[in-house]
């Protein structure tokens, strides 16, 4: 494939719209990834499948832990289990929002224009340490990630499908760093953490990881055309009017606890559901459930919410006042009874 220089050219690579798959060959190919993940992160299944179910969302996911936790790892692990194009940001002080947009430069020969595309034109984008950027380079990519497209010298380019962003950070506050204003976090569909692996994972990782490094032996088990086919599967996931309603409640009863000074956004919703329906894919189901949510409500909501000064005084975490709410909130019919009738 010969890179576009124009934004017809970009318009005209924009990906095929991808056909949906049985469920026998989403599991087979979603479980193929994950276990070519694992390979490389010992003991965190359910995170490694969560970043799968964010990809096949249409998402972006931020993984914020301390250091030396397998963050950057996994980044790379999903990227390079998936034959497509990956580039890799690192942000430093220094990167400029051009880096990665992209520039018009001058061709001598042609006498024309040229666009240089930016780091953002990949189909997997790794972010590492996204709070070390300015915060004029941050919100650079942040407009791409919402709007999938690129606006240079007046040209819209639009980026290519699957389009994923996968940024890193440290949540201790250092010296040098920017904070992601709240604002720029609401385009992260998922906020994970990795925690530490439990002592076994950890043991199992000496053995593994020891004398050399797994990941230069990972290779691709899934391209961009099978991602796009999952992408539209998992879109096909029913979900019934009860469950949308609950997914509506508990975003209602986050703009309205007394802990919480700002609430999720219709943004979480949107991806709150769509999130939903890539989970119950990754399990073989055709169709969401209460559990889905509820086993989402703090990775997708918990980022975007801003404690109380009081609340923040008592220690009380975003990531607890969710878990709070969910266990006060009545649970919706379940969709199985309707359909057993
Ligand atoms: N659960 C795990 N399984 C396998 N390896 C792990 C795990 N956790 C950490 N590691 C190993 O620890 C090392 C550090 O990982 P990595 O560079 O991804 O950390 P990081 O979270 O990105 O750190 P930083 O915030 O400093 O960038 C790697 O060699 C990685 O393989
Ligand atoms: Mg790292």
């Amino acid at each position: 494939m010969t890179t576009p220089r124009t934004a017809e050219e970009y318009g005209a690579q924009l990906g095929t719209a991808g056909t949906a798959l049985s469920t026998d060959e989403l599991l087979r190919a979603t479980s193929a990834i994950v276990a070519n993940i694992e390979q490389v992160i010992e003991g965190k299944t359910a995170i490694v499948r969560l970043a799968l179910a964010v990809l096949l969302a249409e998402g972006h996911l931020l993984i914020e832990d301390v250091p030396g936790v397998g963050k950057t790892k996994l980044a790379k692990a999903l990227a390079k289990s998936i034959d497509c194009s990956v580039r890799r940001i690192q942000f430093t002080p220094d990167l400029l929002p051009s880096d990665v947009t992209g520039v018009s430069v001058y061709n001598q020969e042609t006498h024309d224009f040229e666009f240089k595309p930016g780091a953002v034109f990949a189909n997997l984008v790794v972010g590492d340490e996204i709070n070390r950027a300015s915060p004029k380079t941050q919100s650079a990519l942040l407009e791409c990630m919402e709007e999938r497209q690129v606006t240079v010298d007046g040209h819209t380019y639009h980026l290519q499908t699957p389009f994923m962003v996968i940024a890193t950070q440290n949540p201790i506050e250092m010296e040098g760093t920017y904070p992601l204003p709240e604002a720029q976090r609401d385009r992260f569909t998922a906020r994970i953490a990795m925690g530490y692996p439990a002592a076994g994972a950890e043991l199992a990782m000496l053995d593994h990881h020891g004398a050399h490094d797994p990941l230069d032996d990972l290779s691709a088990v899934a391209d961009a055309d099978l991602i796009r086919d999952l992408i539209v599967t998992c879109r096909q996931v029913h979900v019934a009017d009860s469950i949308k309603q609950y997914a509506v409640n508990l975003v209602t009863a986050t703009r309205e606890a007394s802990d919480l000074r700002l609430g999720a956004s219709p943004r979480s919703t949107l991806q709150l559901l769509r999130t939903a329906r890539a989970v119950a894919a990754l399990e073989g189901r055709d169709f969401v459930l209460p559990d889905d949510l509820q086993a989402l409500a703090v990775p997708v909501l918990a980022h975007r919410l801003i404690p109380t000064a009081e609340a923040q005084l008592a220690r009380r975490t975003t990531d607890a006042i969710v878990a709070d709410l969910l266990h006060k909130l009545p649970l919706p019919a379940d969709p199985r009874d309707n359909r057993r009738r």
